[in-house]
């Protein structure tokens, strides 16, 4: 395969393109809602009506508006229509000319839509993620070339770092600065990981970029093997996510074939190999020395760091590990250069960030914000506030070991540092809006019984102090705790920060500690003593649990 080849296929797939298109949503989100059916309605509505030749039905990944699914799009009449049912698609088929559909319009000119700045889903419910030839019409595998062909690894490695981009895993590490580590350790072999573990409660930013440009993924890790020296990839990939995974499977098998993948790749001396791992549902086989021992076989519990994986990784090599969405920032970086991205979000909190928007909120979906965009865009613009008459109480983020933002702290801009500034963390990119019927401390309970399950048991502060927190907060839910209760909590809390060995145990107490910073009063509510004497007896607890 060479540059010509790549244009052939991409002048071959535009050439056998069909005048109108009707995009449908295949993403997990409107396939639960039955979108597989209103597929097949579609194209037999199209059968039927004889405009084989000038409609084409085509899957897609997700068009963001997951509340909304099943989404089906008409292009190039850019118009939009959400909840479809099979009973719809006749009046879809017939409007594909100009008529009026009865179907149900989504309005594209909502902020939802106009506010959002695609760099990690630009081809998100464009292309056809289980065709390669779609991925390739828009660019696709081109940089991977050029790269290869007219860059030094070295000089791959500087244009990263020059982009300011973050580790989109959590921890917000430079990018380009564990690539340079990588690449500068010697070793006879070296590996890249992709980490698709995603576990977070209300996050499915990962699973949408696997289910809908997969190939971006590989392309990512391609370059990122490339510029540190290895030729070994795996990508660990959360056993929920099954039609992320066969995706992926399907992916890196077209790839193989068309030599984008294996040896000499572009006639280069470059050769790189991609496998796939299936995790079992442990949360902290995300954290990346838990999951470097799953693939190799052994049980998922984490290690003290030193050595670092860029130092000592997978069977004690360098090993590169990165998140899906980090890697799918990689192949546009490259293509249009780290000045370029960097221009993009605030000064120490680059480019763009994709969220999963979802709880209290109109709007719930996956939106991808340049960083810096202020709370109040996402919850009142994009999500279009909160609805049923309530109040907005707070925003979660981050996870279980995030927190919560209060409705008071909206104007907050979301970057790294000034969400950290009010007790809470970017994470992943999971954001849970609550509404002013959520009791706080229940929620923290909630957060905490999933870090005591999860907890993989290796070191006591953890496995016994999870457990213990969570006792102490179903006191306070049952309004039965008392003022030594609370100092107890604050100590266990501390401890837990300072004396667990990952950031499972460390971060454990996030959602605590800022539903205490920002709402005391409920915790002092669920005090029965100081509750009843400060008239601070809750109501009955209405929970908003994330989605
Ligand atoms: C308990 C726990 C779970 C984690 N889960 C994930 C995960 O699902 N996906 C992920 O990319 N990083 C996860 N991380 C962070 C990884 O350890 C690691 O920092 C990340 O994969 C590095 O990639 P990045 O630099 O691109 O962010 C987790 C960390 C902890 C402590
Ligand atoms: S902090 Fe928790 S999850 Fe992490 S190693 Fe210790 S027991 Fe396991
Ligand atoms: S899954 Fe269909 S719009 Fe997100």
């Amino acid at each position: 395969m060479d540059l010509s080849g790549l244009h052939s296929i991409a002048e071959r797939e535009r050439h056998s393109r069909k005048p109108n298109t009707i995009r449908c949503c295949a993403a997990m989100g409107c396939e639960a809602a039955r979108s597989r059916q209103v597929r097949v309605a579609l194209r037999s509505a199209v059968a039927a009506a004889g405009r084989q030749d000038s409609i084409e039905v085509q899957g897609v990944g997700c068009l963001g508006l997951c509340s909304a699914g099943p989404l089906v799009r008409v292009e190039p009449q850019g118009v939009m229509y959400q909840r479809v049912t099979p009973e719809d698609v006749q009046s879809i088929v017939a409007a594909v000319d100009g008529g009026t559909s009865t179907a149900e319009r989504a309005d594209l000119s909502h902020p939802f839509f106009t506010l959002q700045y695609p760099i990690v889903l630009e081809n998100s419910g464009k292309v056809d993620p289980e065709r390669i030839e779609s991925y390739v019409a828009e660019g696709g595998y081109e940089t991977l070339y050029h790269v290869l062909r007219e860059m030094s690894p070295a000089e791959v490695v500087d244009e990263v770092s020059r982009s300011g981009l973050r580790g989109r895993g959590g921890a917000g590490f430079p990018t380009g600065l564990k690539w340079a580590t990588v690449a500068k350790t010697q070793a006879d072999w070296k590996c890249v990981v992709c980490n698709a573990d995603e576990g977070d409660p209300g996050a499915f930013m990962d699973r949408a970029v696997m289910e809908s440009d997969p190939h971006r993924i590989l392309e990512g890790m391609a370059i990122a093997a490339y510029a540190v020296g290895a030729n070994q990839g795996y990508i660990y990939v959360r056993g929920e996510y099954p039609l992320a995974y066969d995706r992926l499977q399907v992916a890196i098998q077209q790839a193989d074939r068309l030599g984008l993948l294996g040896s000499r790749i572009f006639d280069s001396p470059f050769d790189f190999r991609i496998d796939l791992r299936i995790g079992a549902g442990a949360f902290v086989c995300g954290e990346e020395t838990a999951l470097m021992a799953s693939i190799q076989g052994q049980r998922g519990t984490p290690r003290p760091r030193p050595p670092y994986p860029a130092e000592a990784g997978l069977w004690g090599k360098p090993t590169l590990i990165n998140n899906v969405e980090t890697f799918a920032n990689i192949p546009p970086i490259l293509k249009r250069g780290g000045g370029w991205y960097a221009a993009i979000g605030t000064d120490k909190s680059k480019g763009t960030k994709v969220f999963s928007l979802t709880g209290h909120v109109r709007h719930t979906g996956l939106i991808e914000v340049p960083m810096g965009t202020t709370l109040r865009t996402i919850v009142e613009d994009m999500g279009d506030g909160v609805p049923n008459g309530r109040a907005l109480k707070a925003v979660q983020t981050g996870g279980s070991s995030g927190g919560c933002v209060p409705a008071s702290e909206i104007d907050v801009s979301v970057d790294y540092e000034s969400l950290a500034a009010l007790g809470s963390i970017m994470g992943s990119g999971g954001m849970v809006v609550l509404d002013d019927s959520t009791d706080m401390v229940d929620l923290a309970r909630f957060f905490m019984e999933f870090c005591a399950d999860e907890s993989c048991g290796k070191c006591v502060p953890c496995r016994v102090g999870t457990a213990q927190i969570y006792r102490l907060l179903e006191r306070f839910v049952a309004r039965e705790a008392t003022e030594s209760d609370l100092v107890l909590l604050e100590e266990l809390c501390d401890l837990l920060r300072s004396a667990s060995l990952c950031g499972l145990g460390q971060n454990a107490p996030n959602p605590v500690l800022s539903t205490l910073r920002y709402f005391r009063e409920e915790y002092e509510a669920g005090m029965a003593s100081i509750g009843a004497s400060r008239g601070l007896i809750r109501e009955p607890a209405v929970v908003g649990r994330p989605a």
